[in-house]
């Protein structure tokens, strides 16, 4: 008998988590993703925990009323606030077998192997800088590691408004580049812990001294899905592999349409969708 089986659900708040996509596609160029940006309701890096607790269920539930079994949170201030309570209280409520990943663990698993001064910064929104999740993960995986945080509330919408190769843009990049460069001269790795903050990859660079790496998950977040999928085979029995791409916004499709088209340098075609 054959299986019938589904598209991996890609959930970020707007376009950040194209990032990710982007690197999923290339890693894994044979499964199908569907990709969900909540674009009507971006940023929620400024928000408070229950209402991104609540907005990022309606999108894991509208991903698996398409049918997804494993949907990825490719949103650290999702992954942040709402990952654990998602898998903890409502996966055994409304869909034991169905799973929901996030990026903030891989992401701190190779922060920790790339670090040579076990000195290192977290750039994030205001929500998963407060939530401390990174400094949690750290503090379990590498007690001996110093951590300087960041929140840069400004980041997301300098990508989301396609404004940050200006002055202005370039002014509020610099600024928390500077803020966290000044909390420990030692910092010899910052990760740019929000899938937005890639895009602004070639600015940060301008700011930042040779010696400092700057990490971004895109990659990090494929290598350990694929990874995940290697070791979970009966998830992987169910994922539908024809290398198709399907795209939903709350917002305006054609905005979408053009906007992410430049985020992963291909044209697409998206649909409106209402979560609630
Ligand atoms: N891409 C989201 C993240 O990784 C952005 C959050 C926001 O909407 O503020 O945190």
């Amino acid at each position: 008998m054959t299986k019938i089986k589904y598209p991996i659900g890609v959930f970020d708040s707007g376009y950040g988590g194209l990032t990710v996509l982007d690197e999923l596609i290339k890693l894994m160029p044979e499964y199908d993703f569907i990709y969900l940006g909540d674009n009507a309701r971006a940023p929620y890096g400024t928000r408070s925990f229950d209402v991104i607790y609540q907005y990022t269920l309606q999108a894991v539930e509208k991903l698996f009323s398409m049918g997804c079994k494993l949907v990825i949170l490719a949103c650290n201030t999702a992954s942040a606030k709402a990952l654990r309570t998602i898998q903890q209280k409502d996966l055994p409520r409304i869909a034991p077998n169905r799973r929901v990943l996030g990026v903030i663990r891989p992401s701190v698993e190779q922060l920790g192997l790339l670090s040579q001064s076990k000195h290192v910064g977290v750039l994030g929104t205001p929500g998963t800088i407060r939530s401390e999740s990174y400094l949690m993960e750290l503090a379990k995986l590498y007690p001996d590691f110093i951590v300087s945080q960041e929140a840069c509330p400004t980041w997301v919408t300098l990508v989301e408004n396609r404004e940050y190769d200006n002055v202005g843009g370039r002014y509020f990049i610099k600024k928390h580049i500077d803020a966290i460069l000044s909390k420990d001269e030692k910092i010899d790795t910052l990760i740019l812990a929000c899938t937005h903050y890639p895009i602004l990859k070639d600015e940060i660079g301008d700011f930042l001294p040779d010696h400092i790496q700057l990490i971004s998950q895109g990659q990090i977040v494929a290598n350990s899905l694929k990874v995940y999928l290697n070791r979970h085979p009966e998830i992987d029995q169910v994922c539908s592999k024809n290398g198709e791409l399907k795209f939903y916004t709350t917002e305006s499709i054609s905005d979408f349409e053009e906007k992410a088209s430049v985020f992963l340098q291909r044209d697409l075609k998206a649909q409106h969708i209402i979560l609630s």
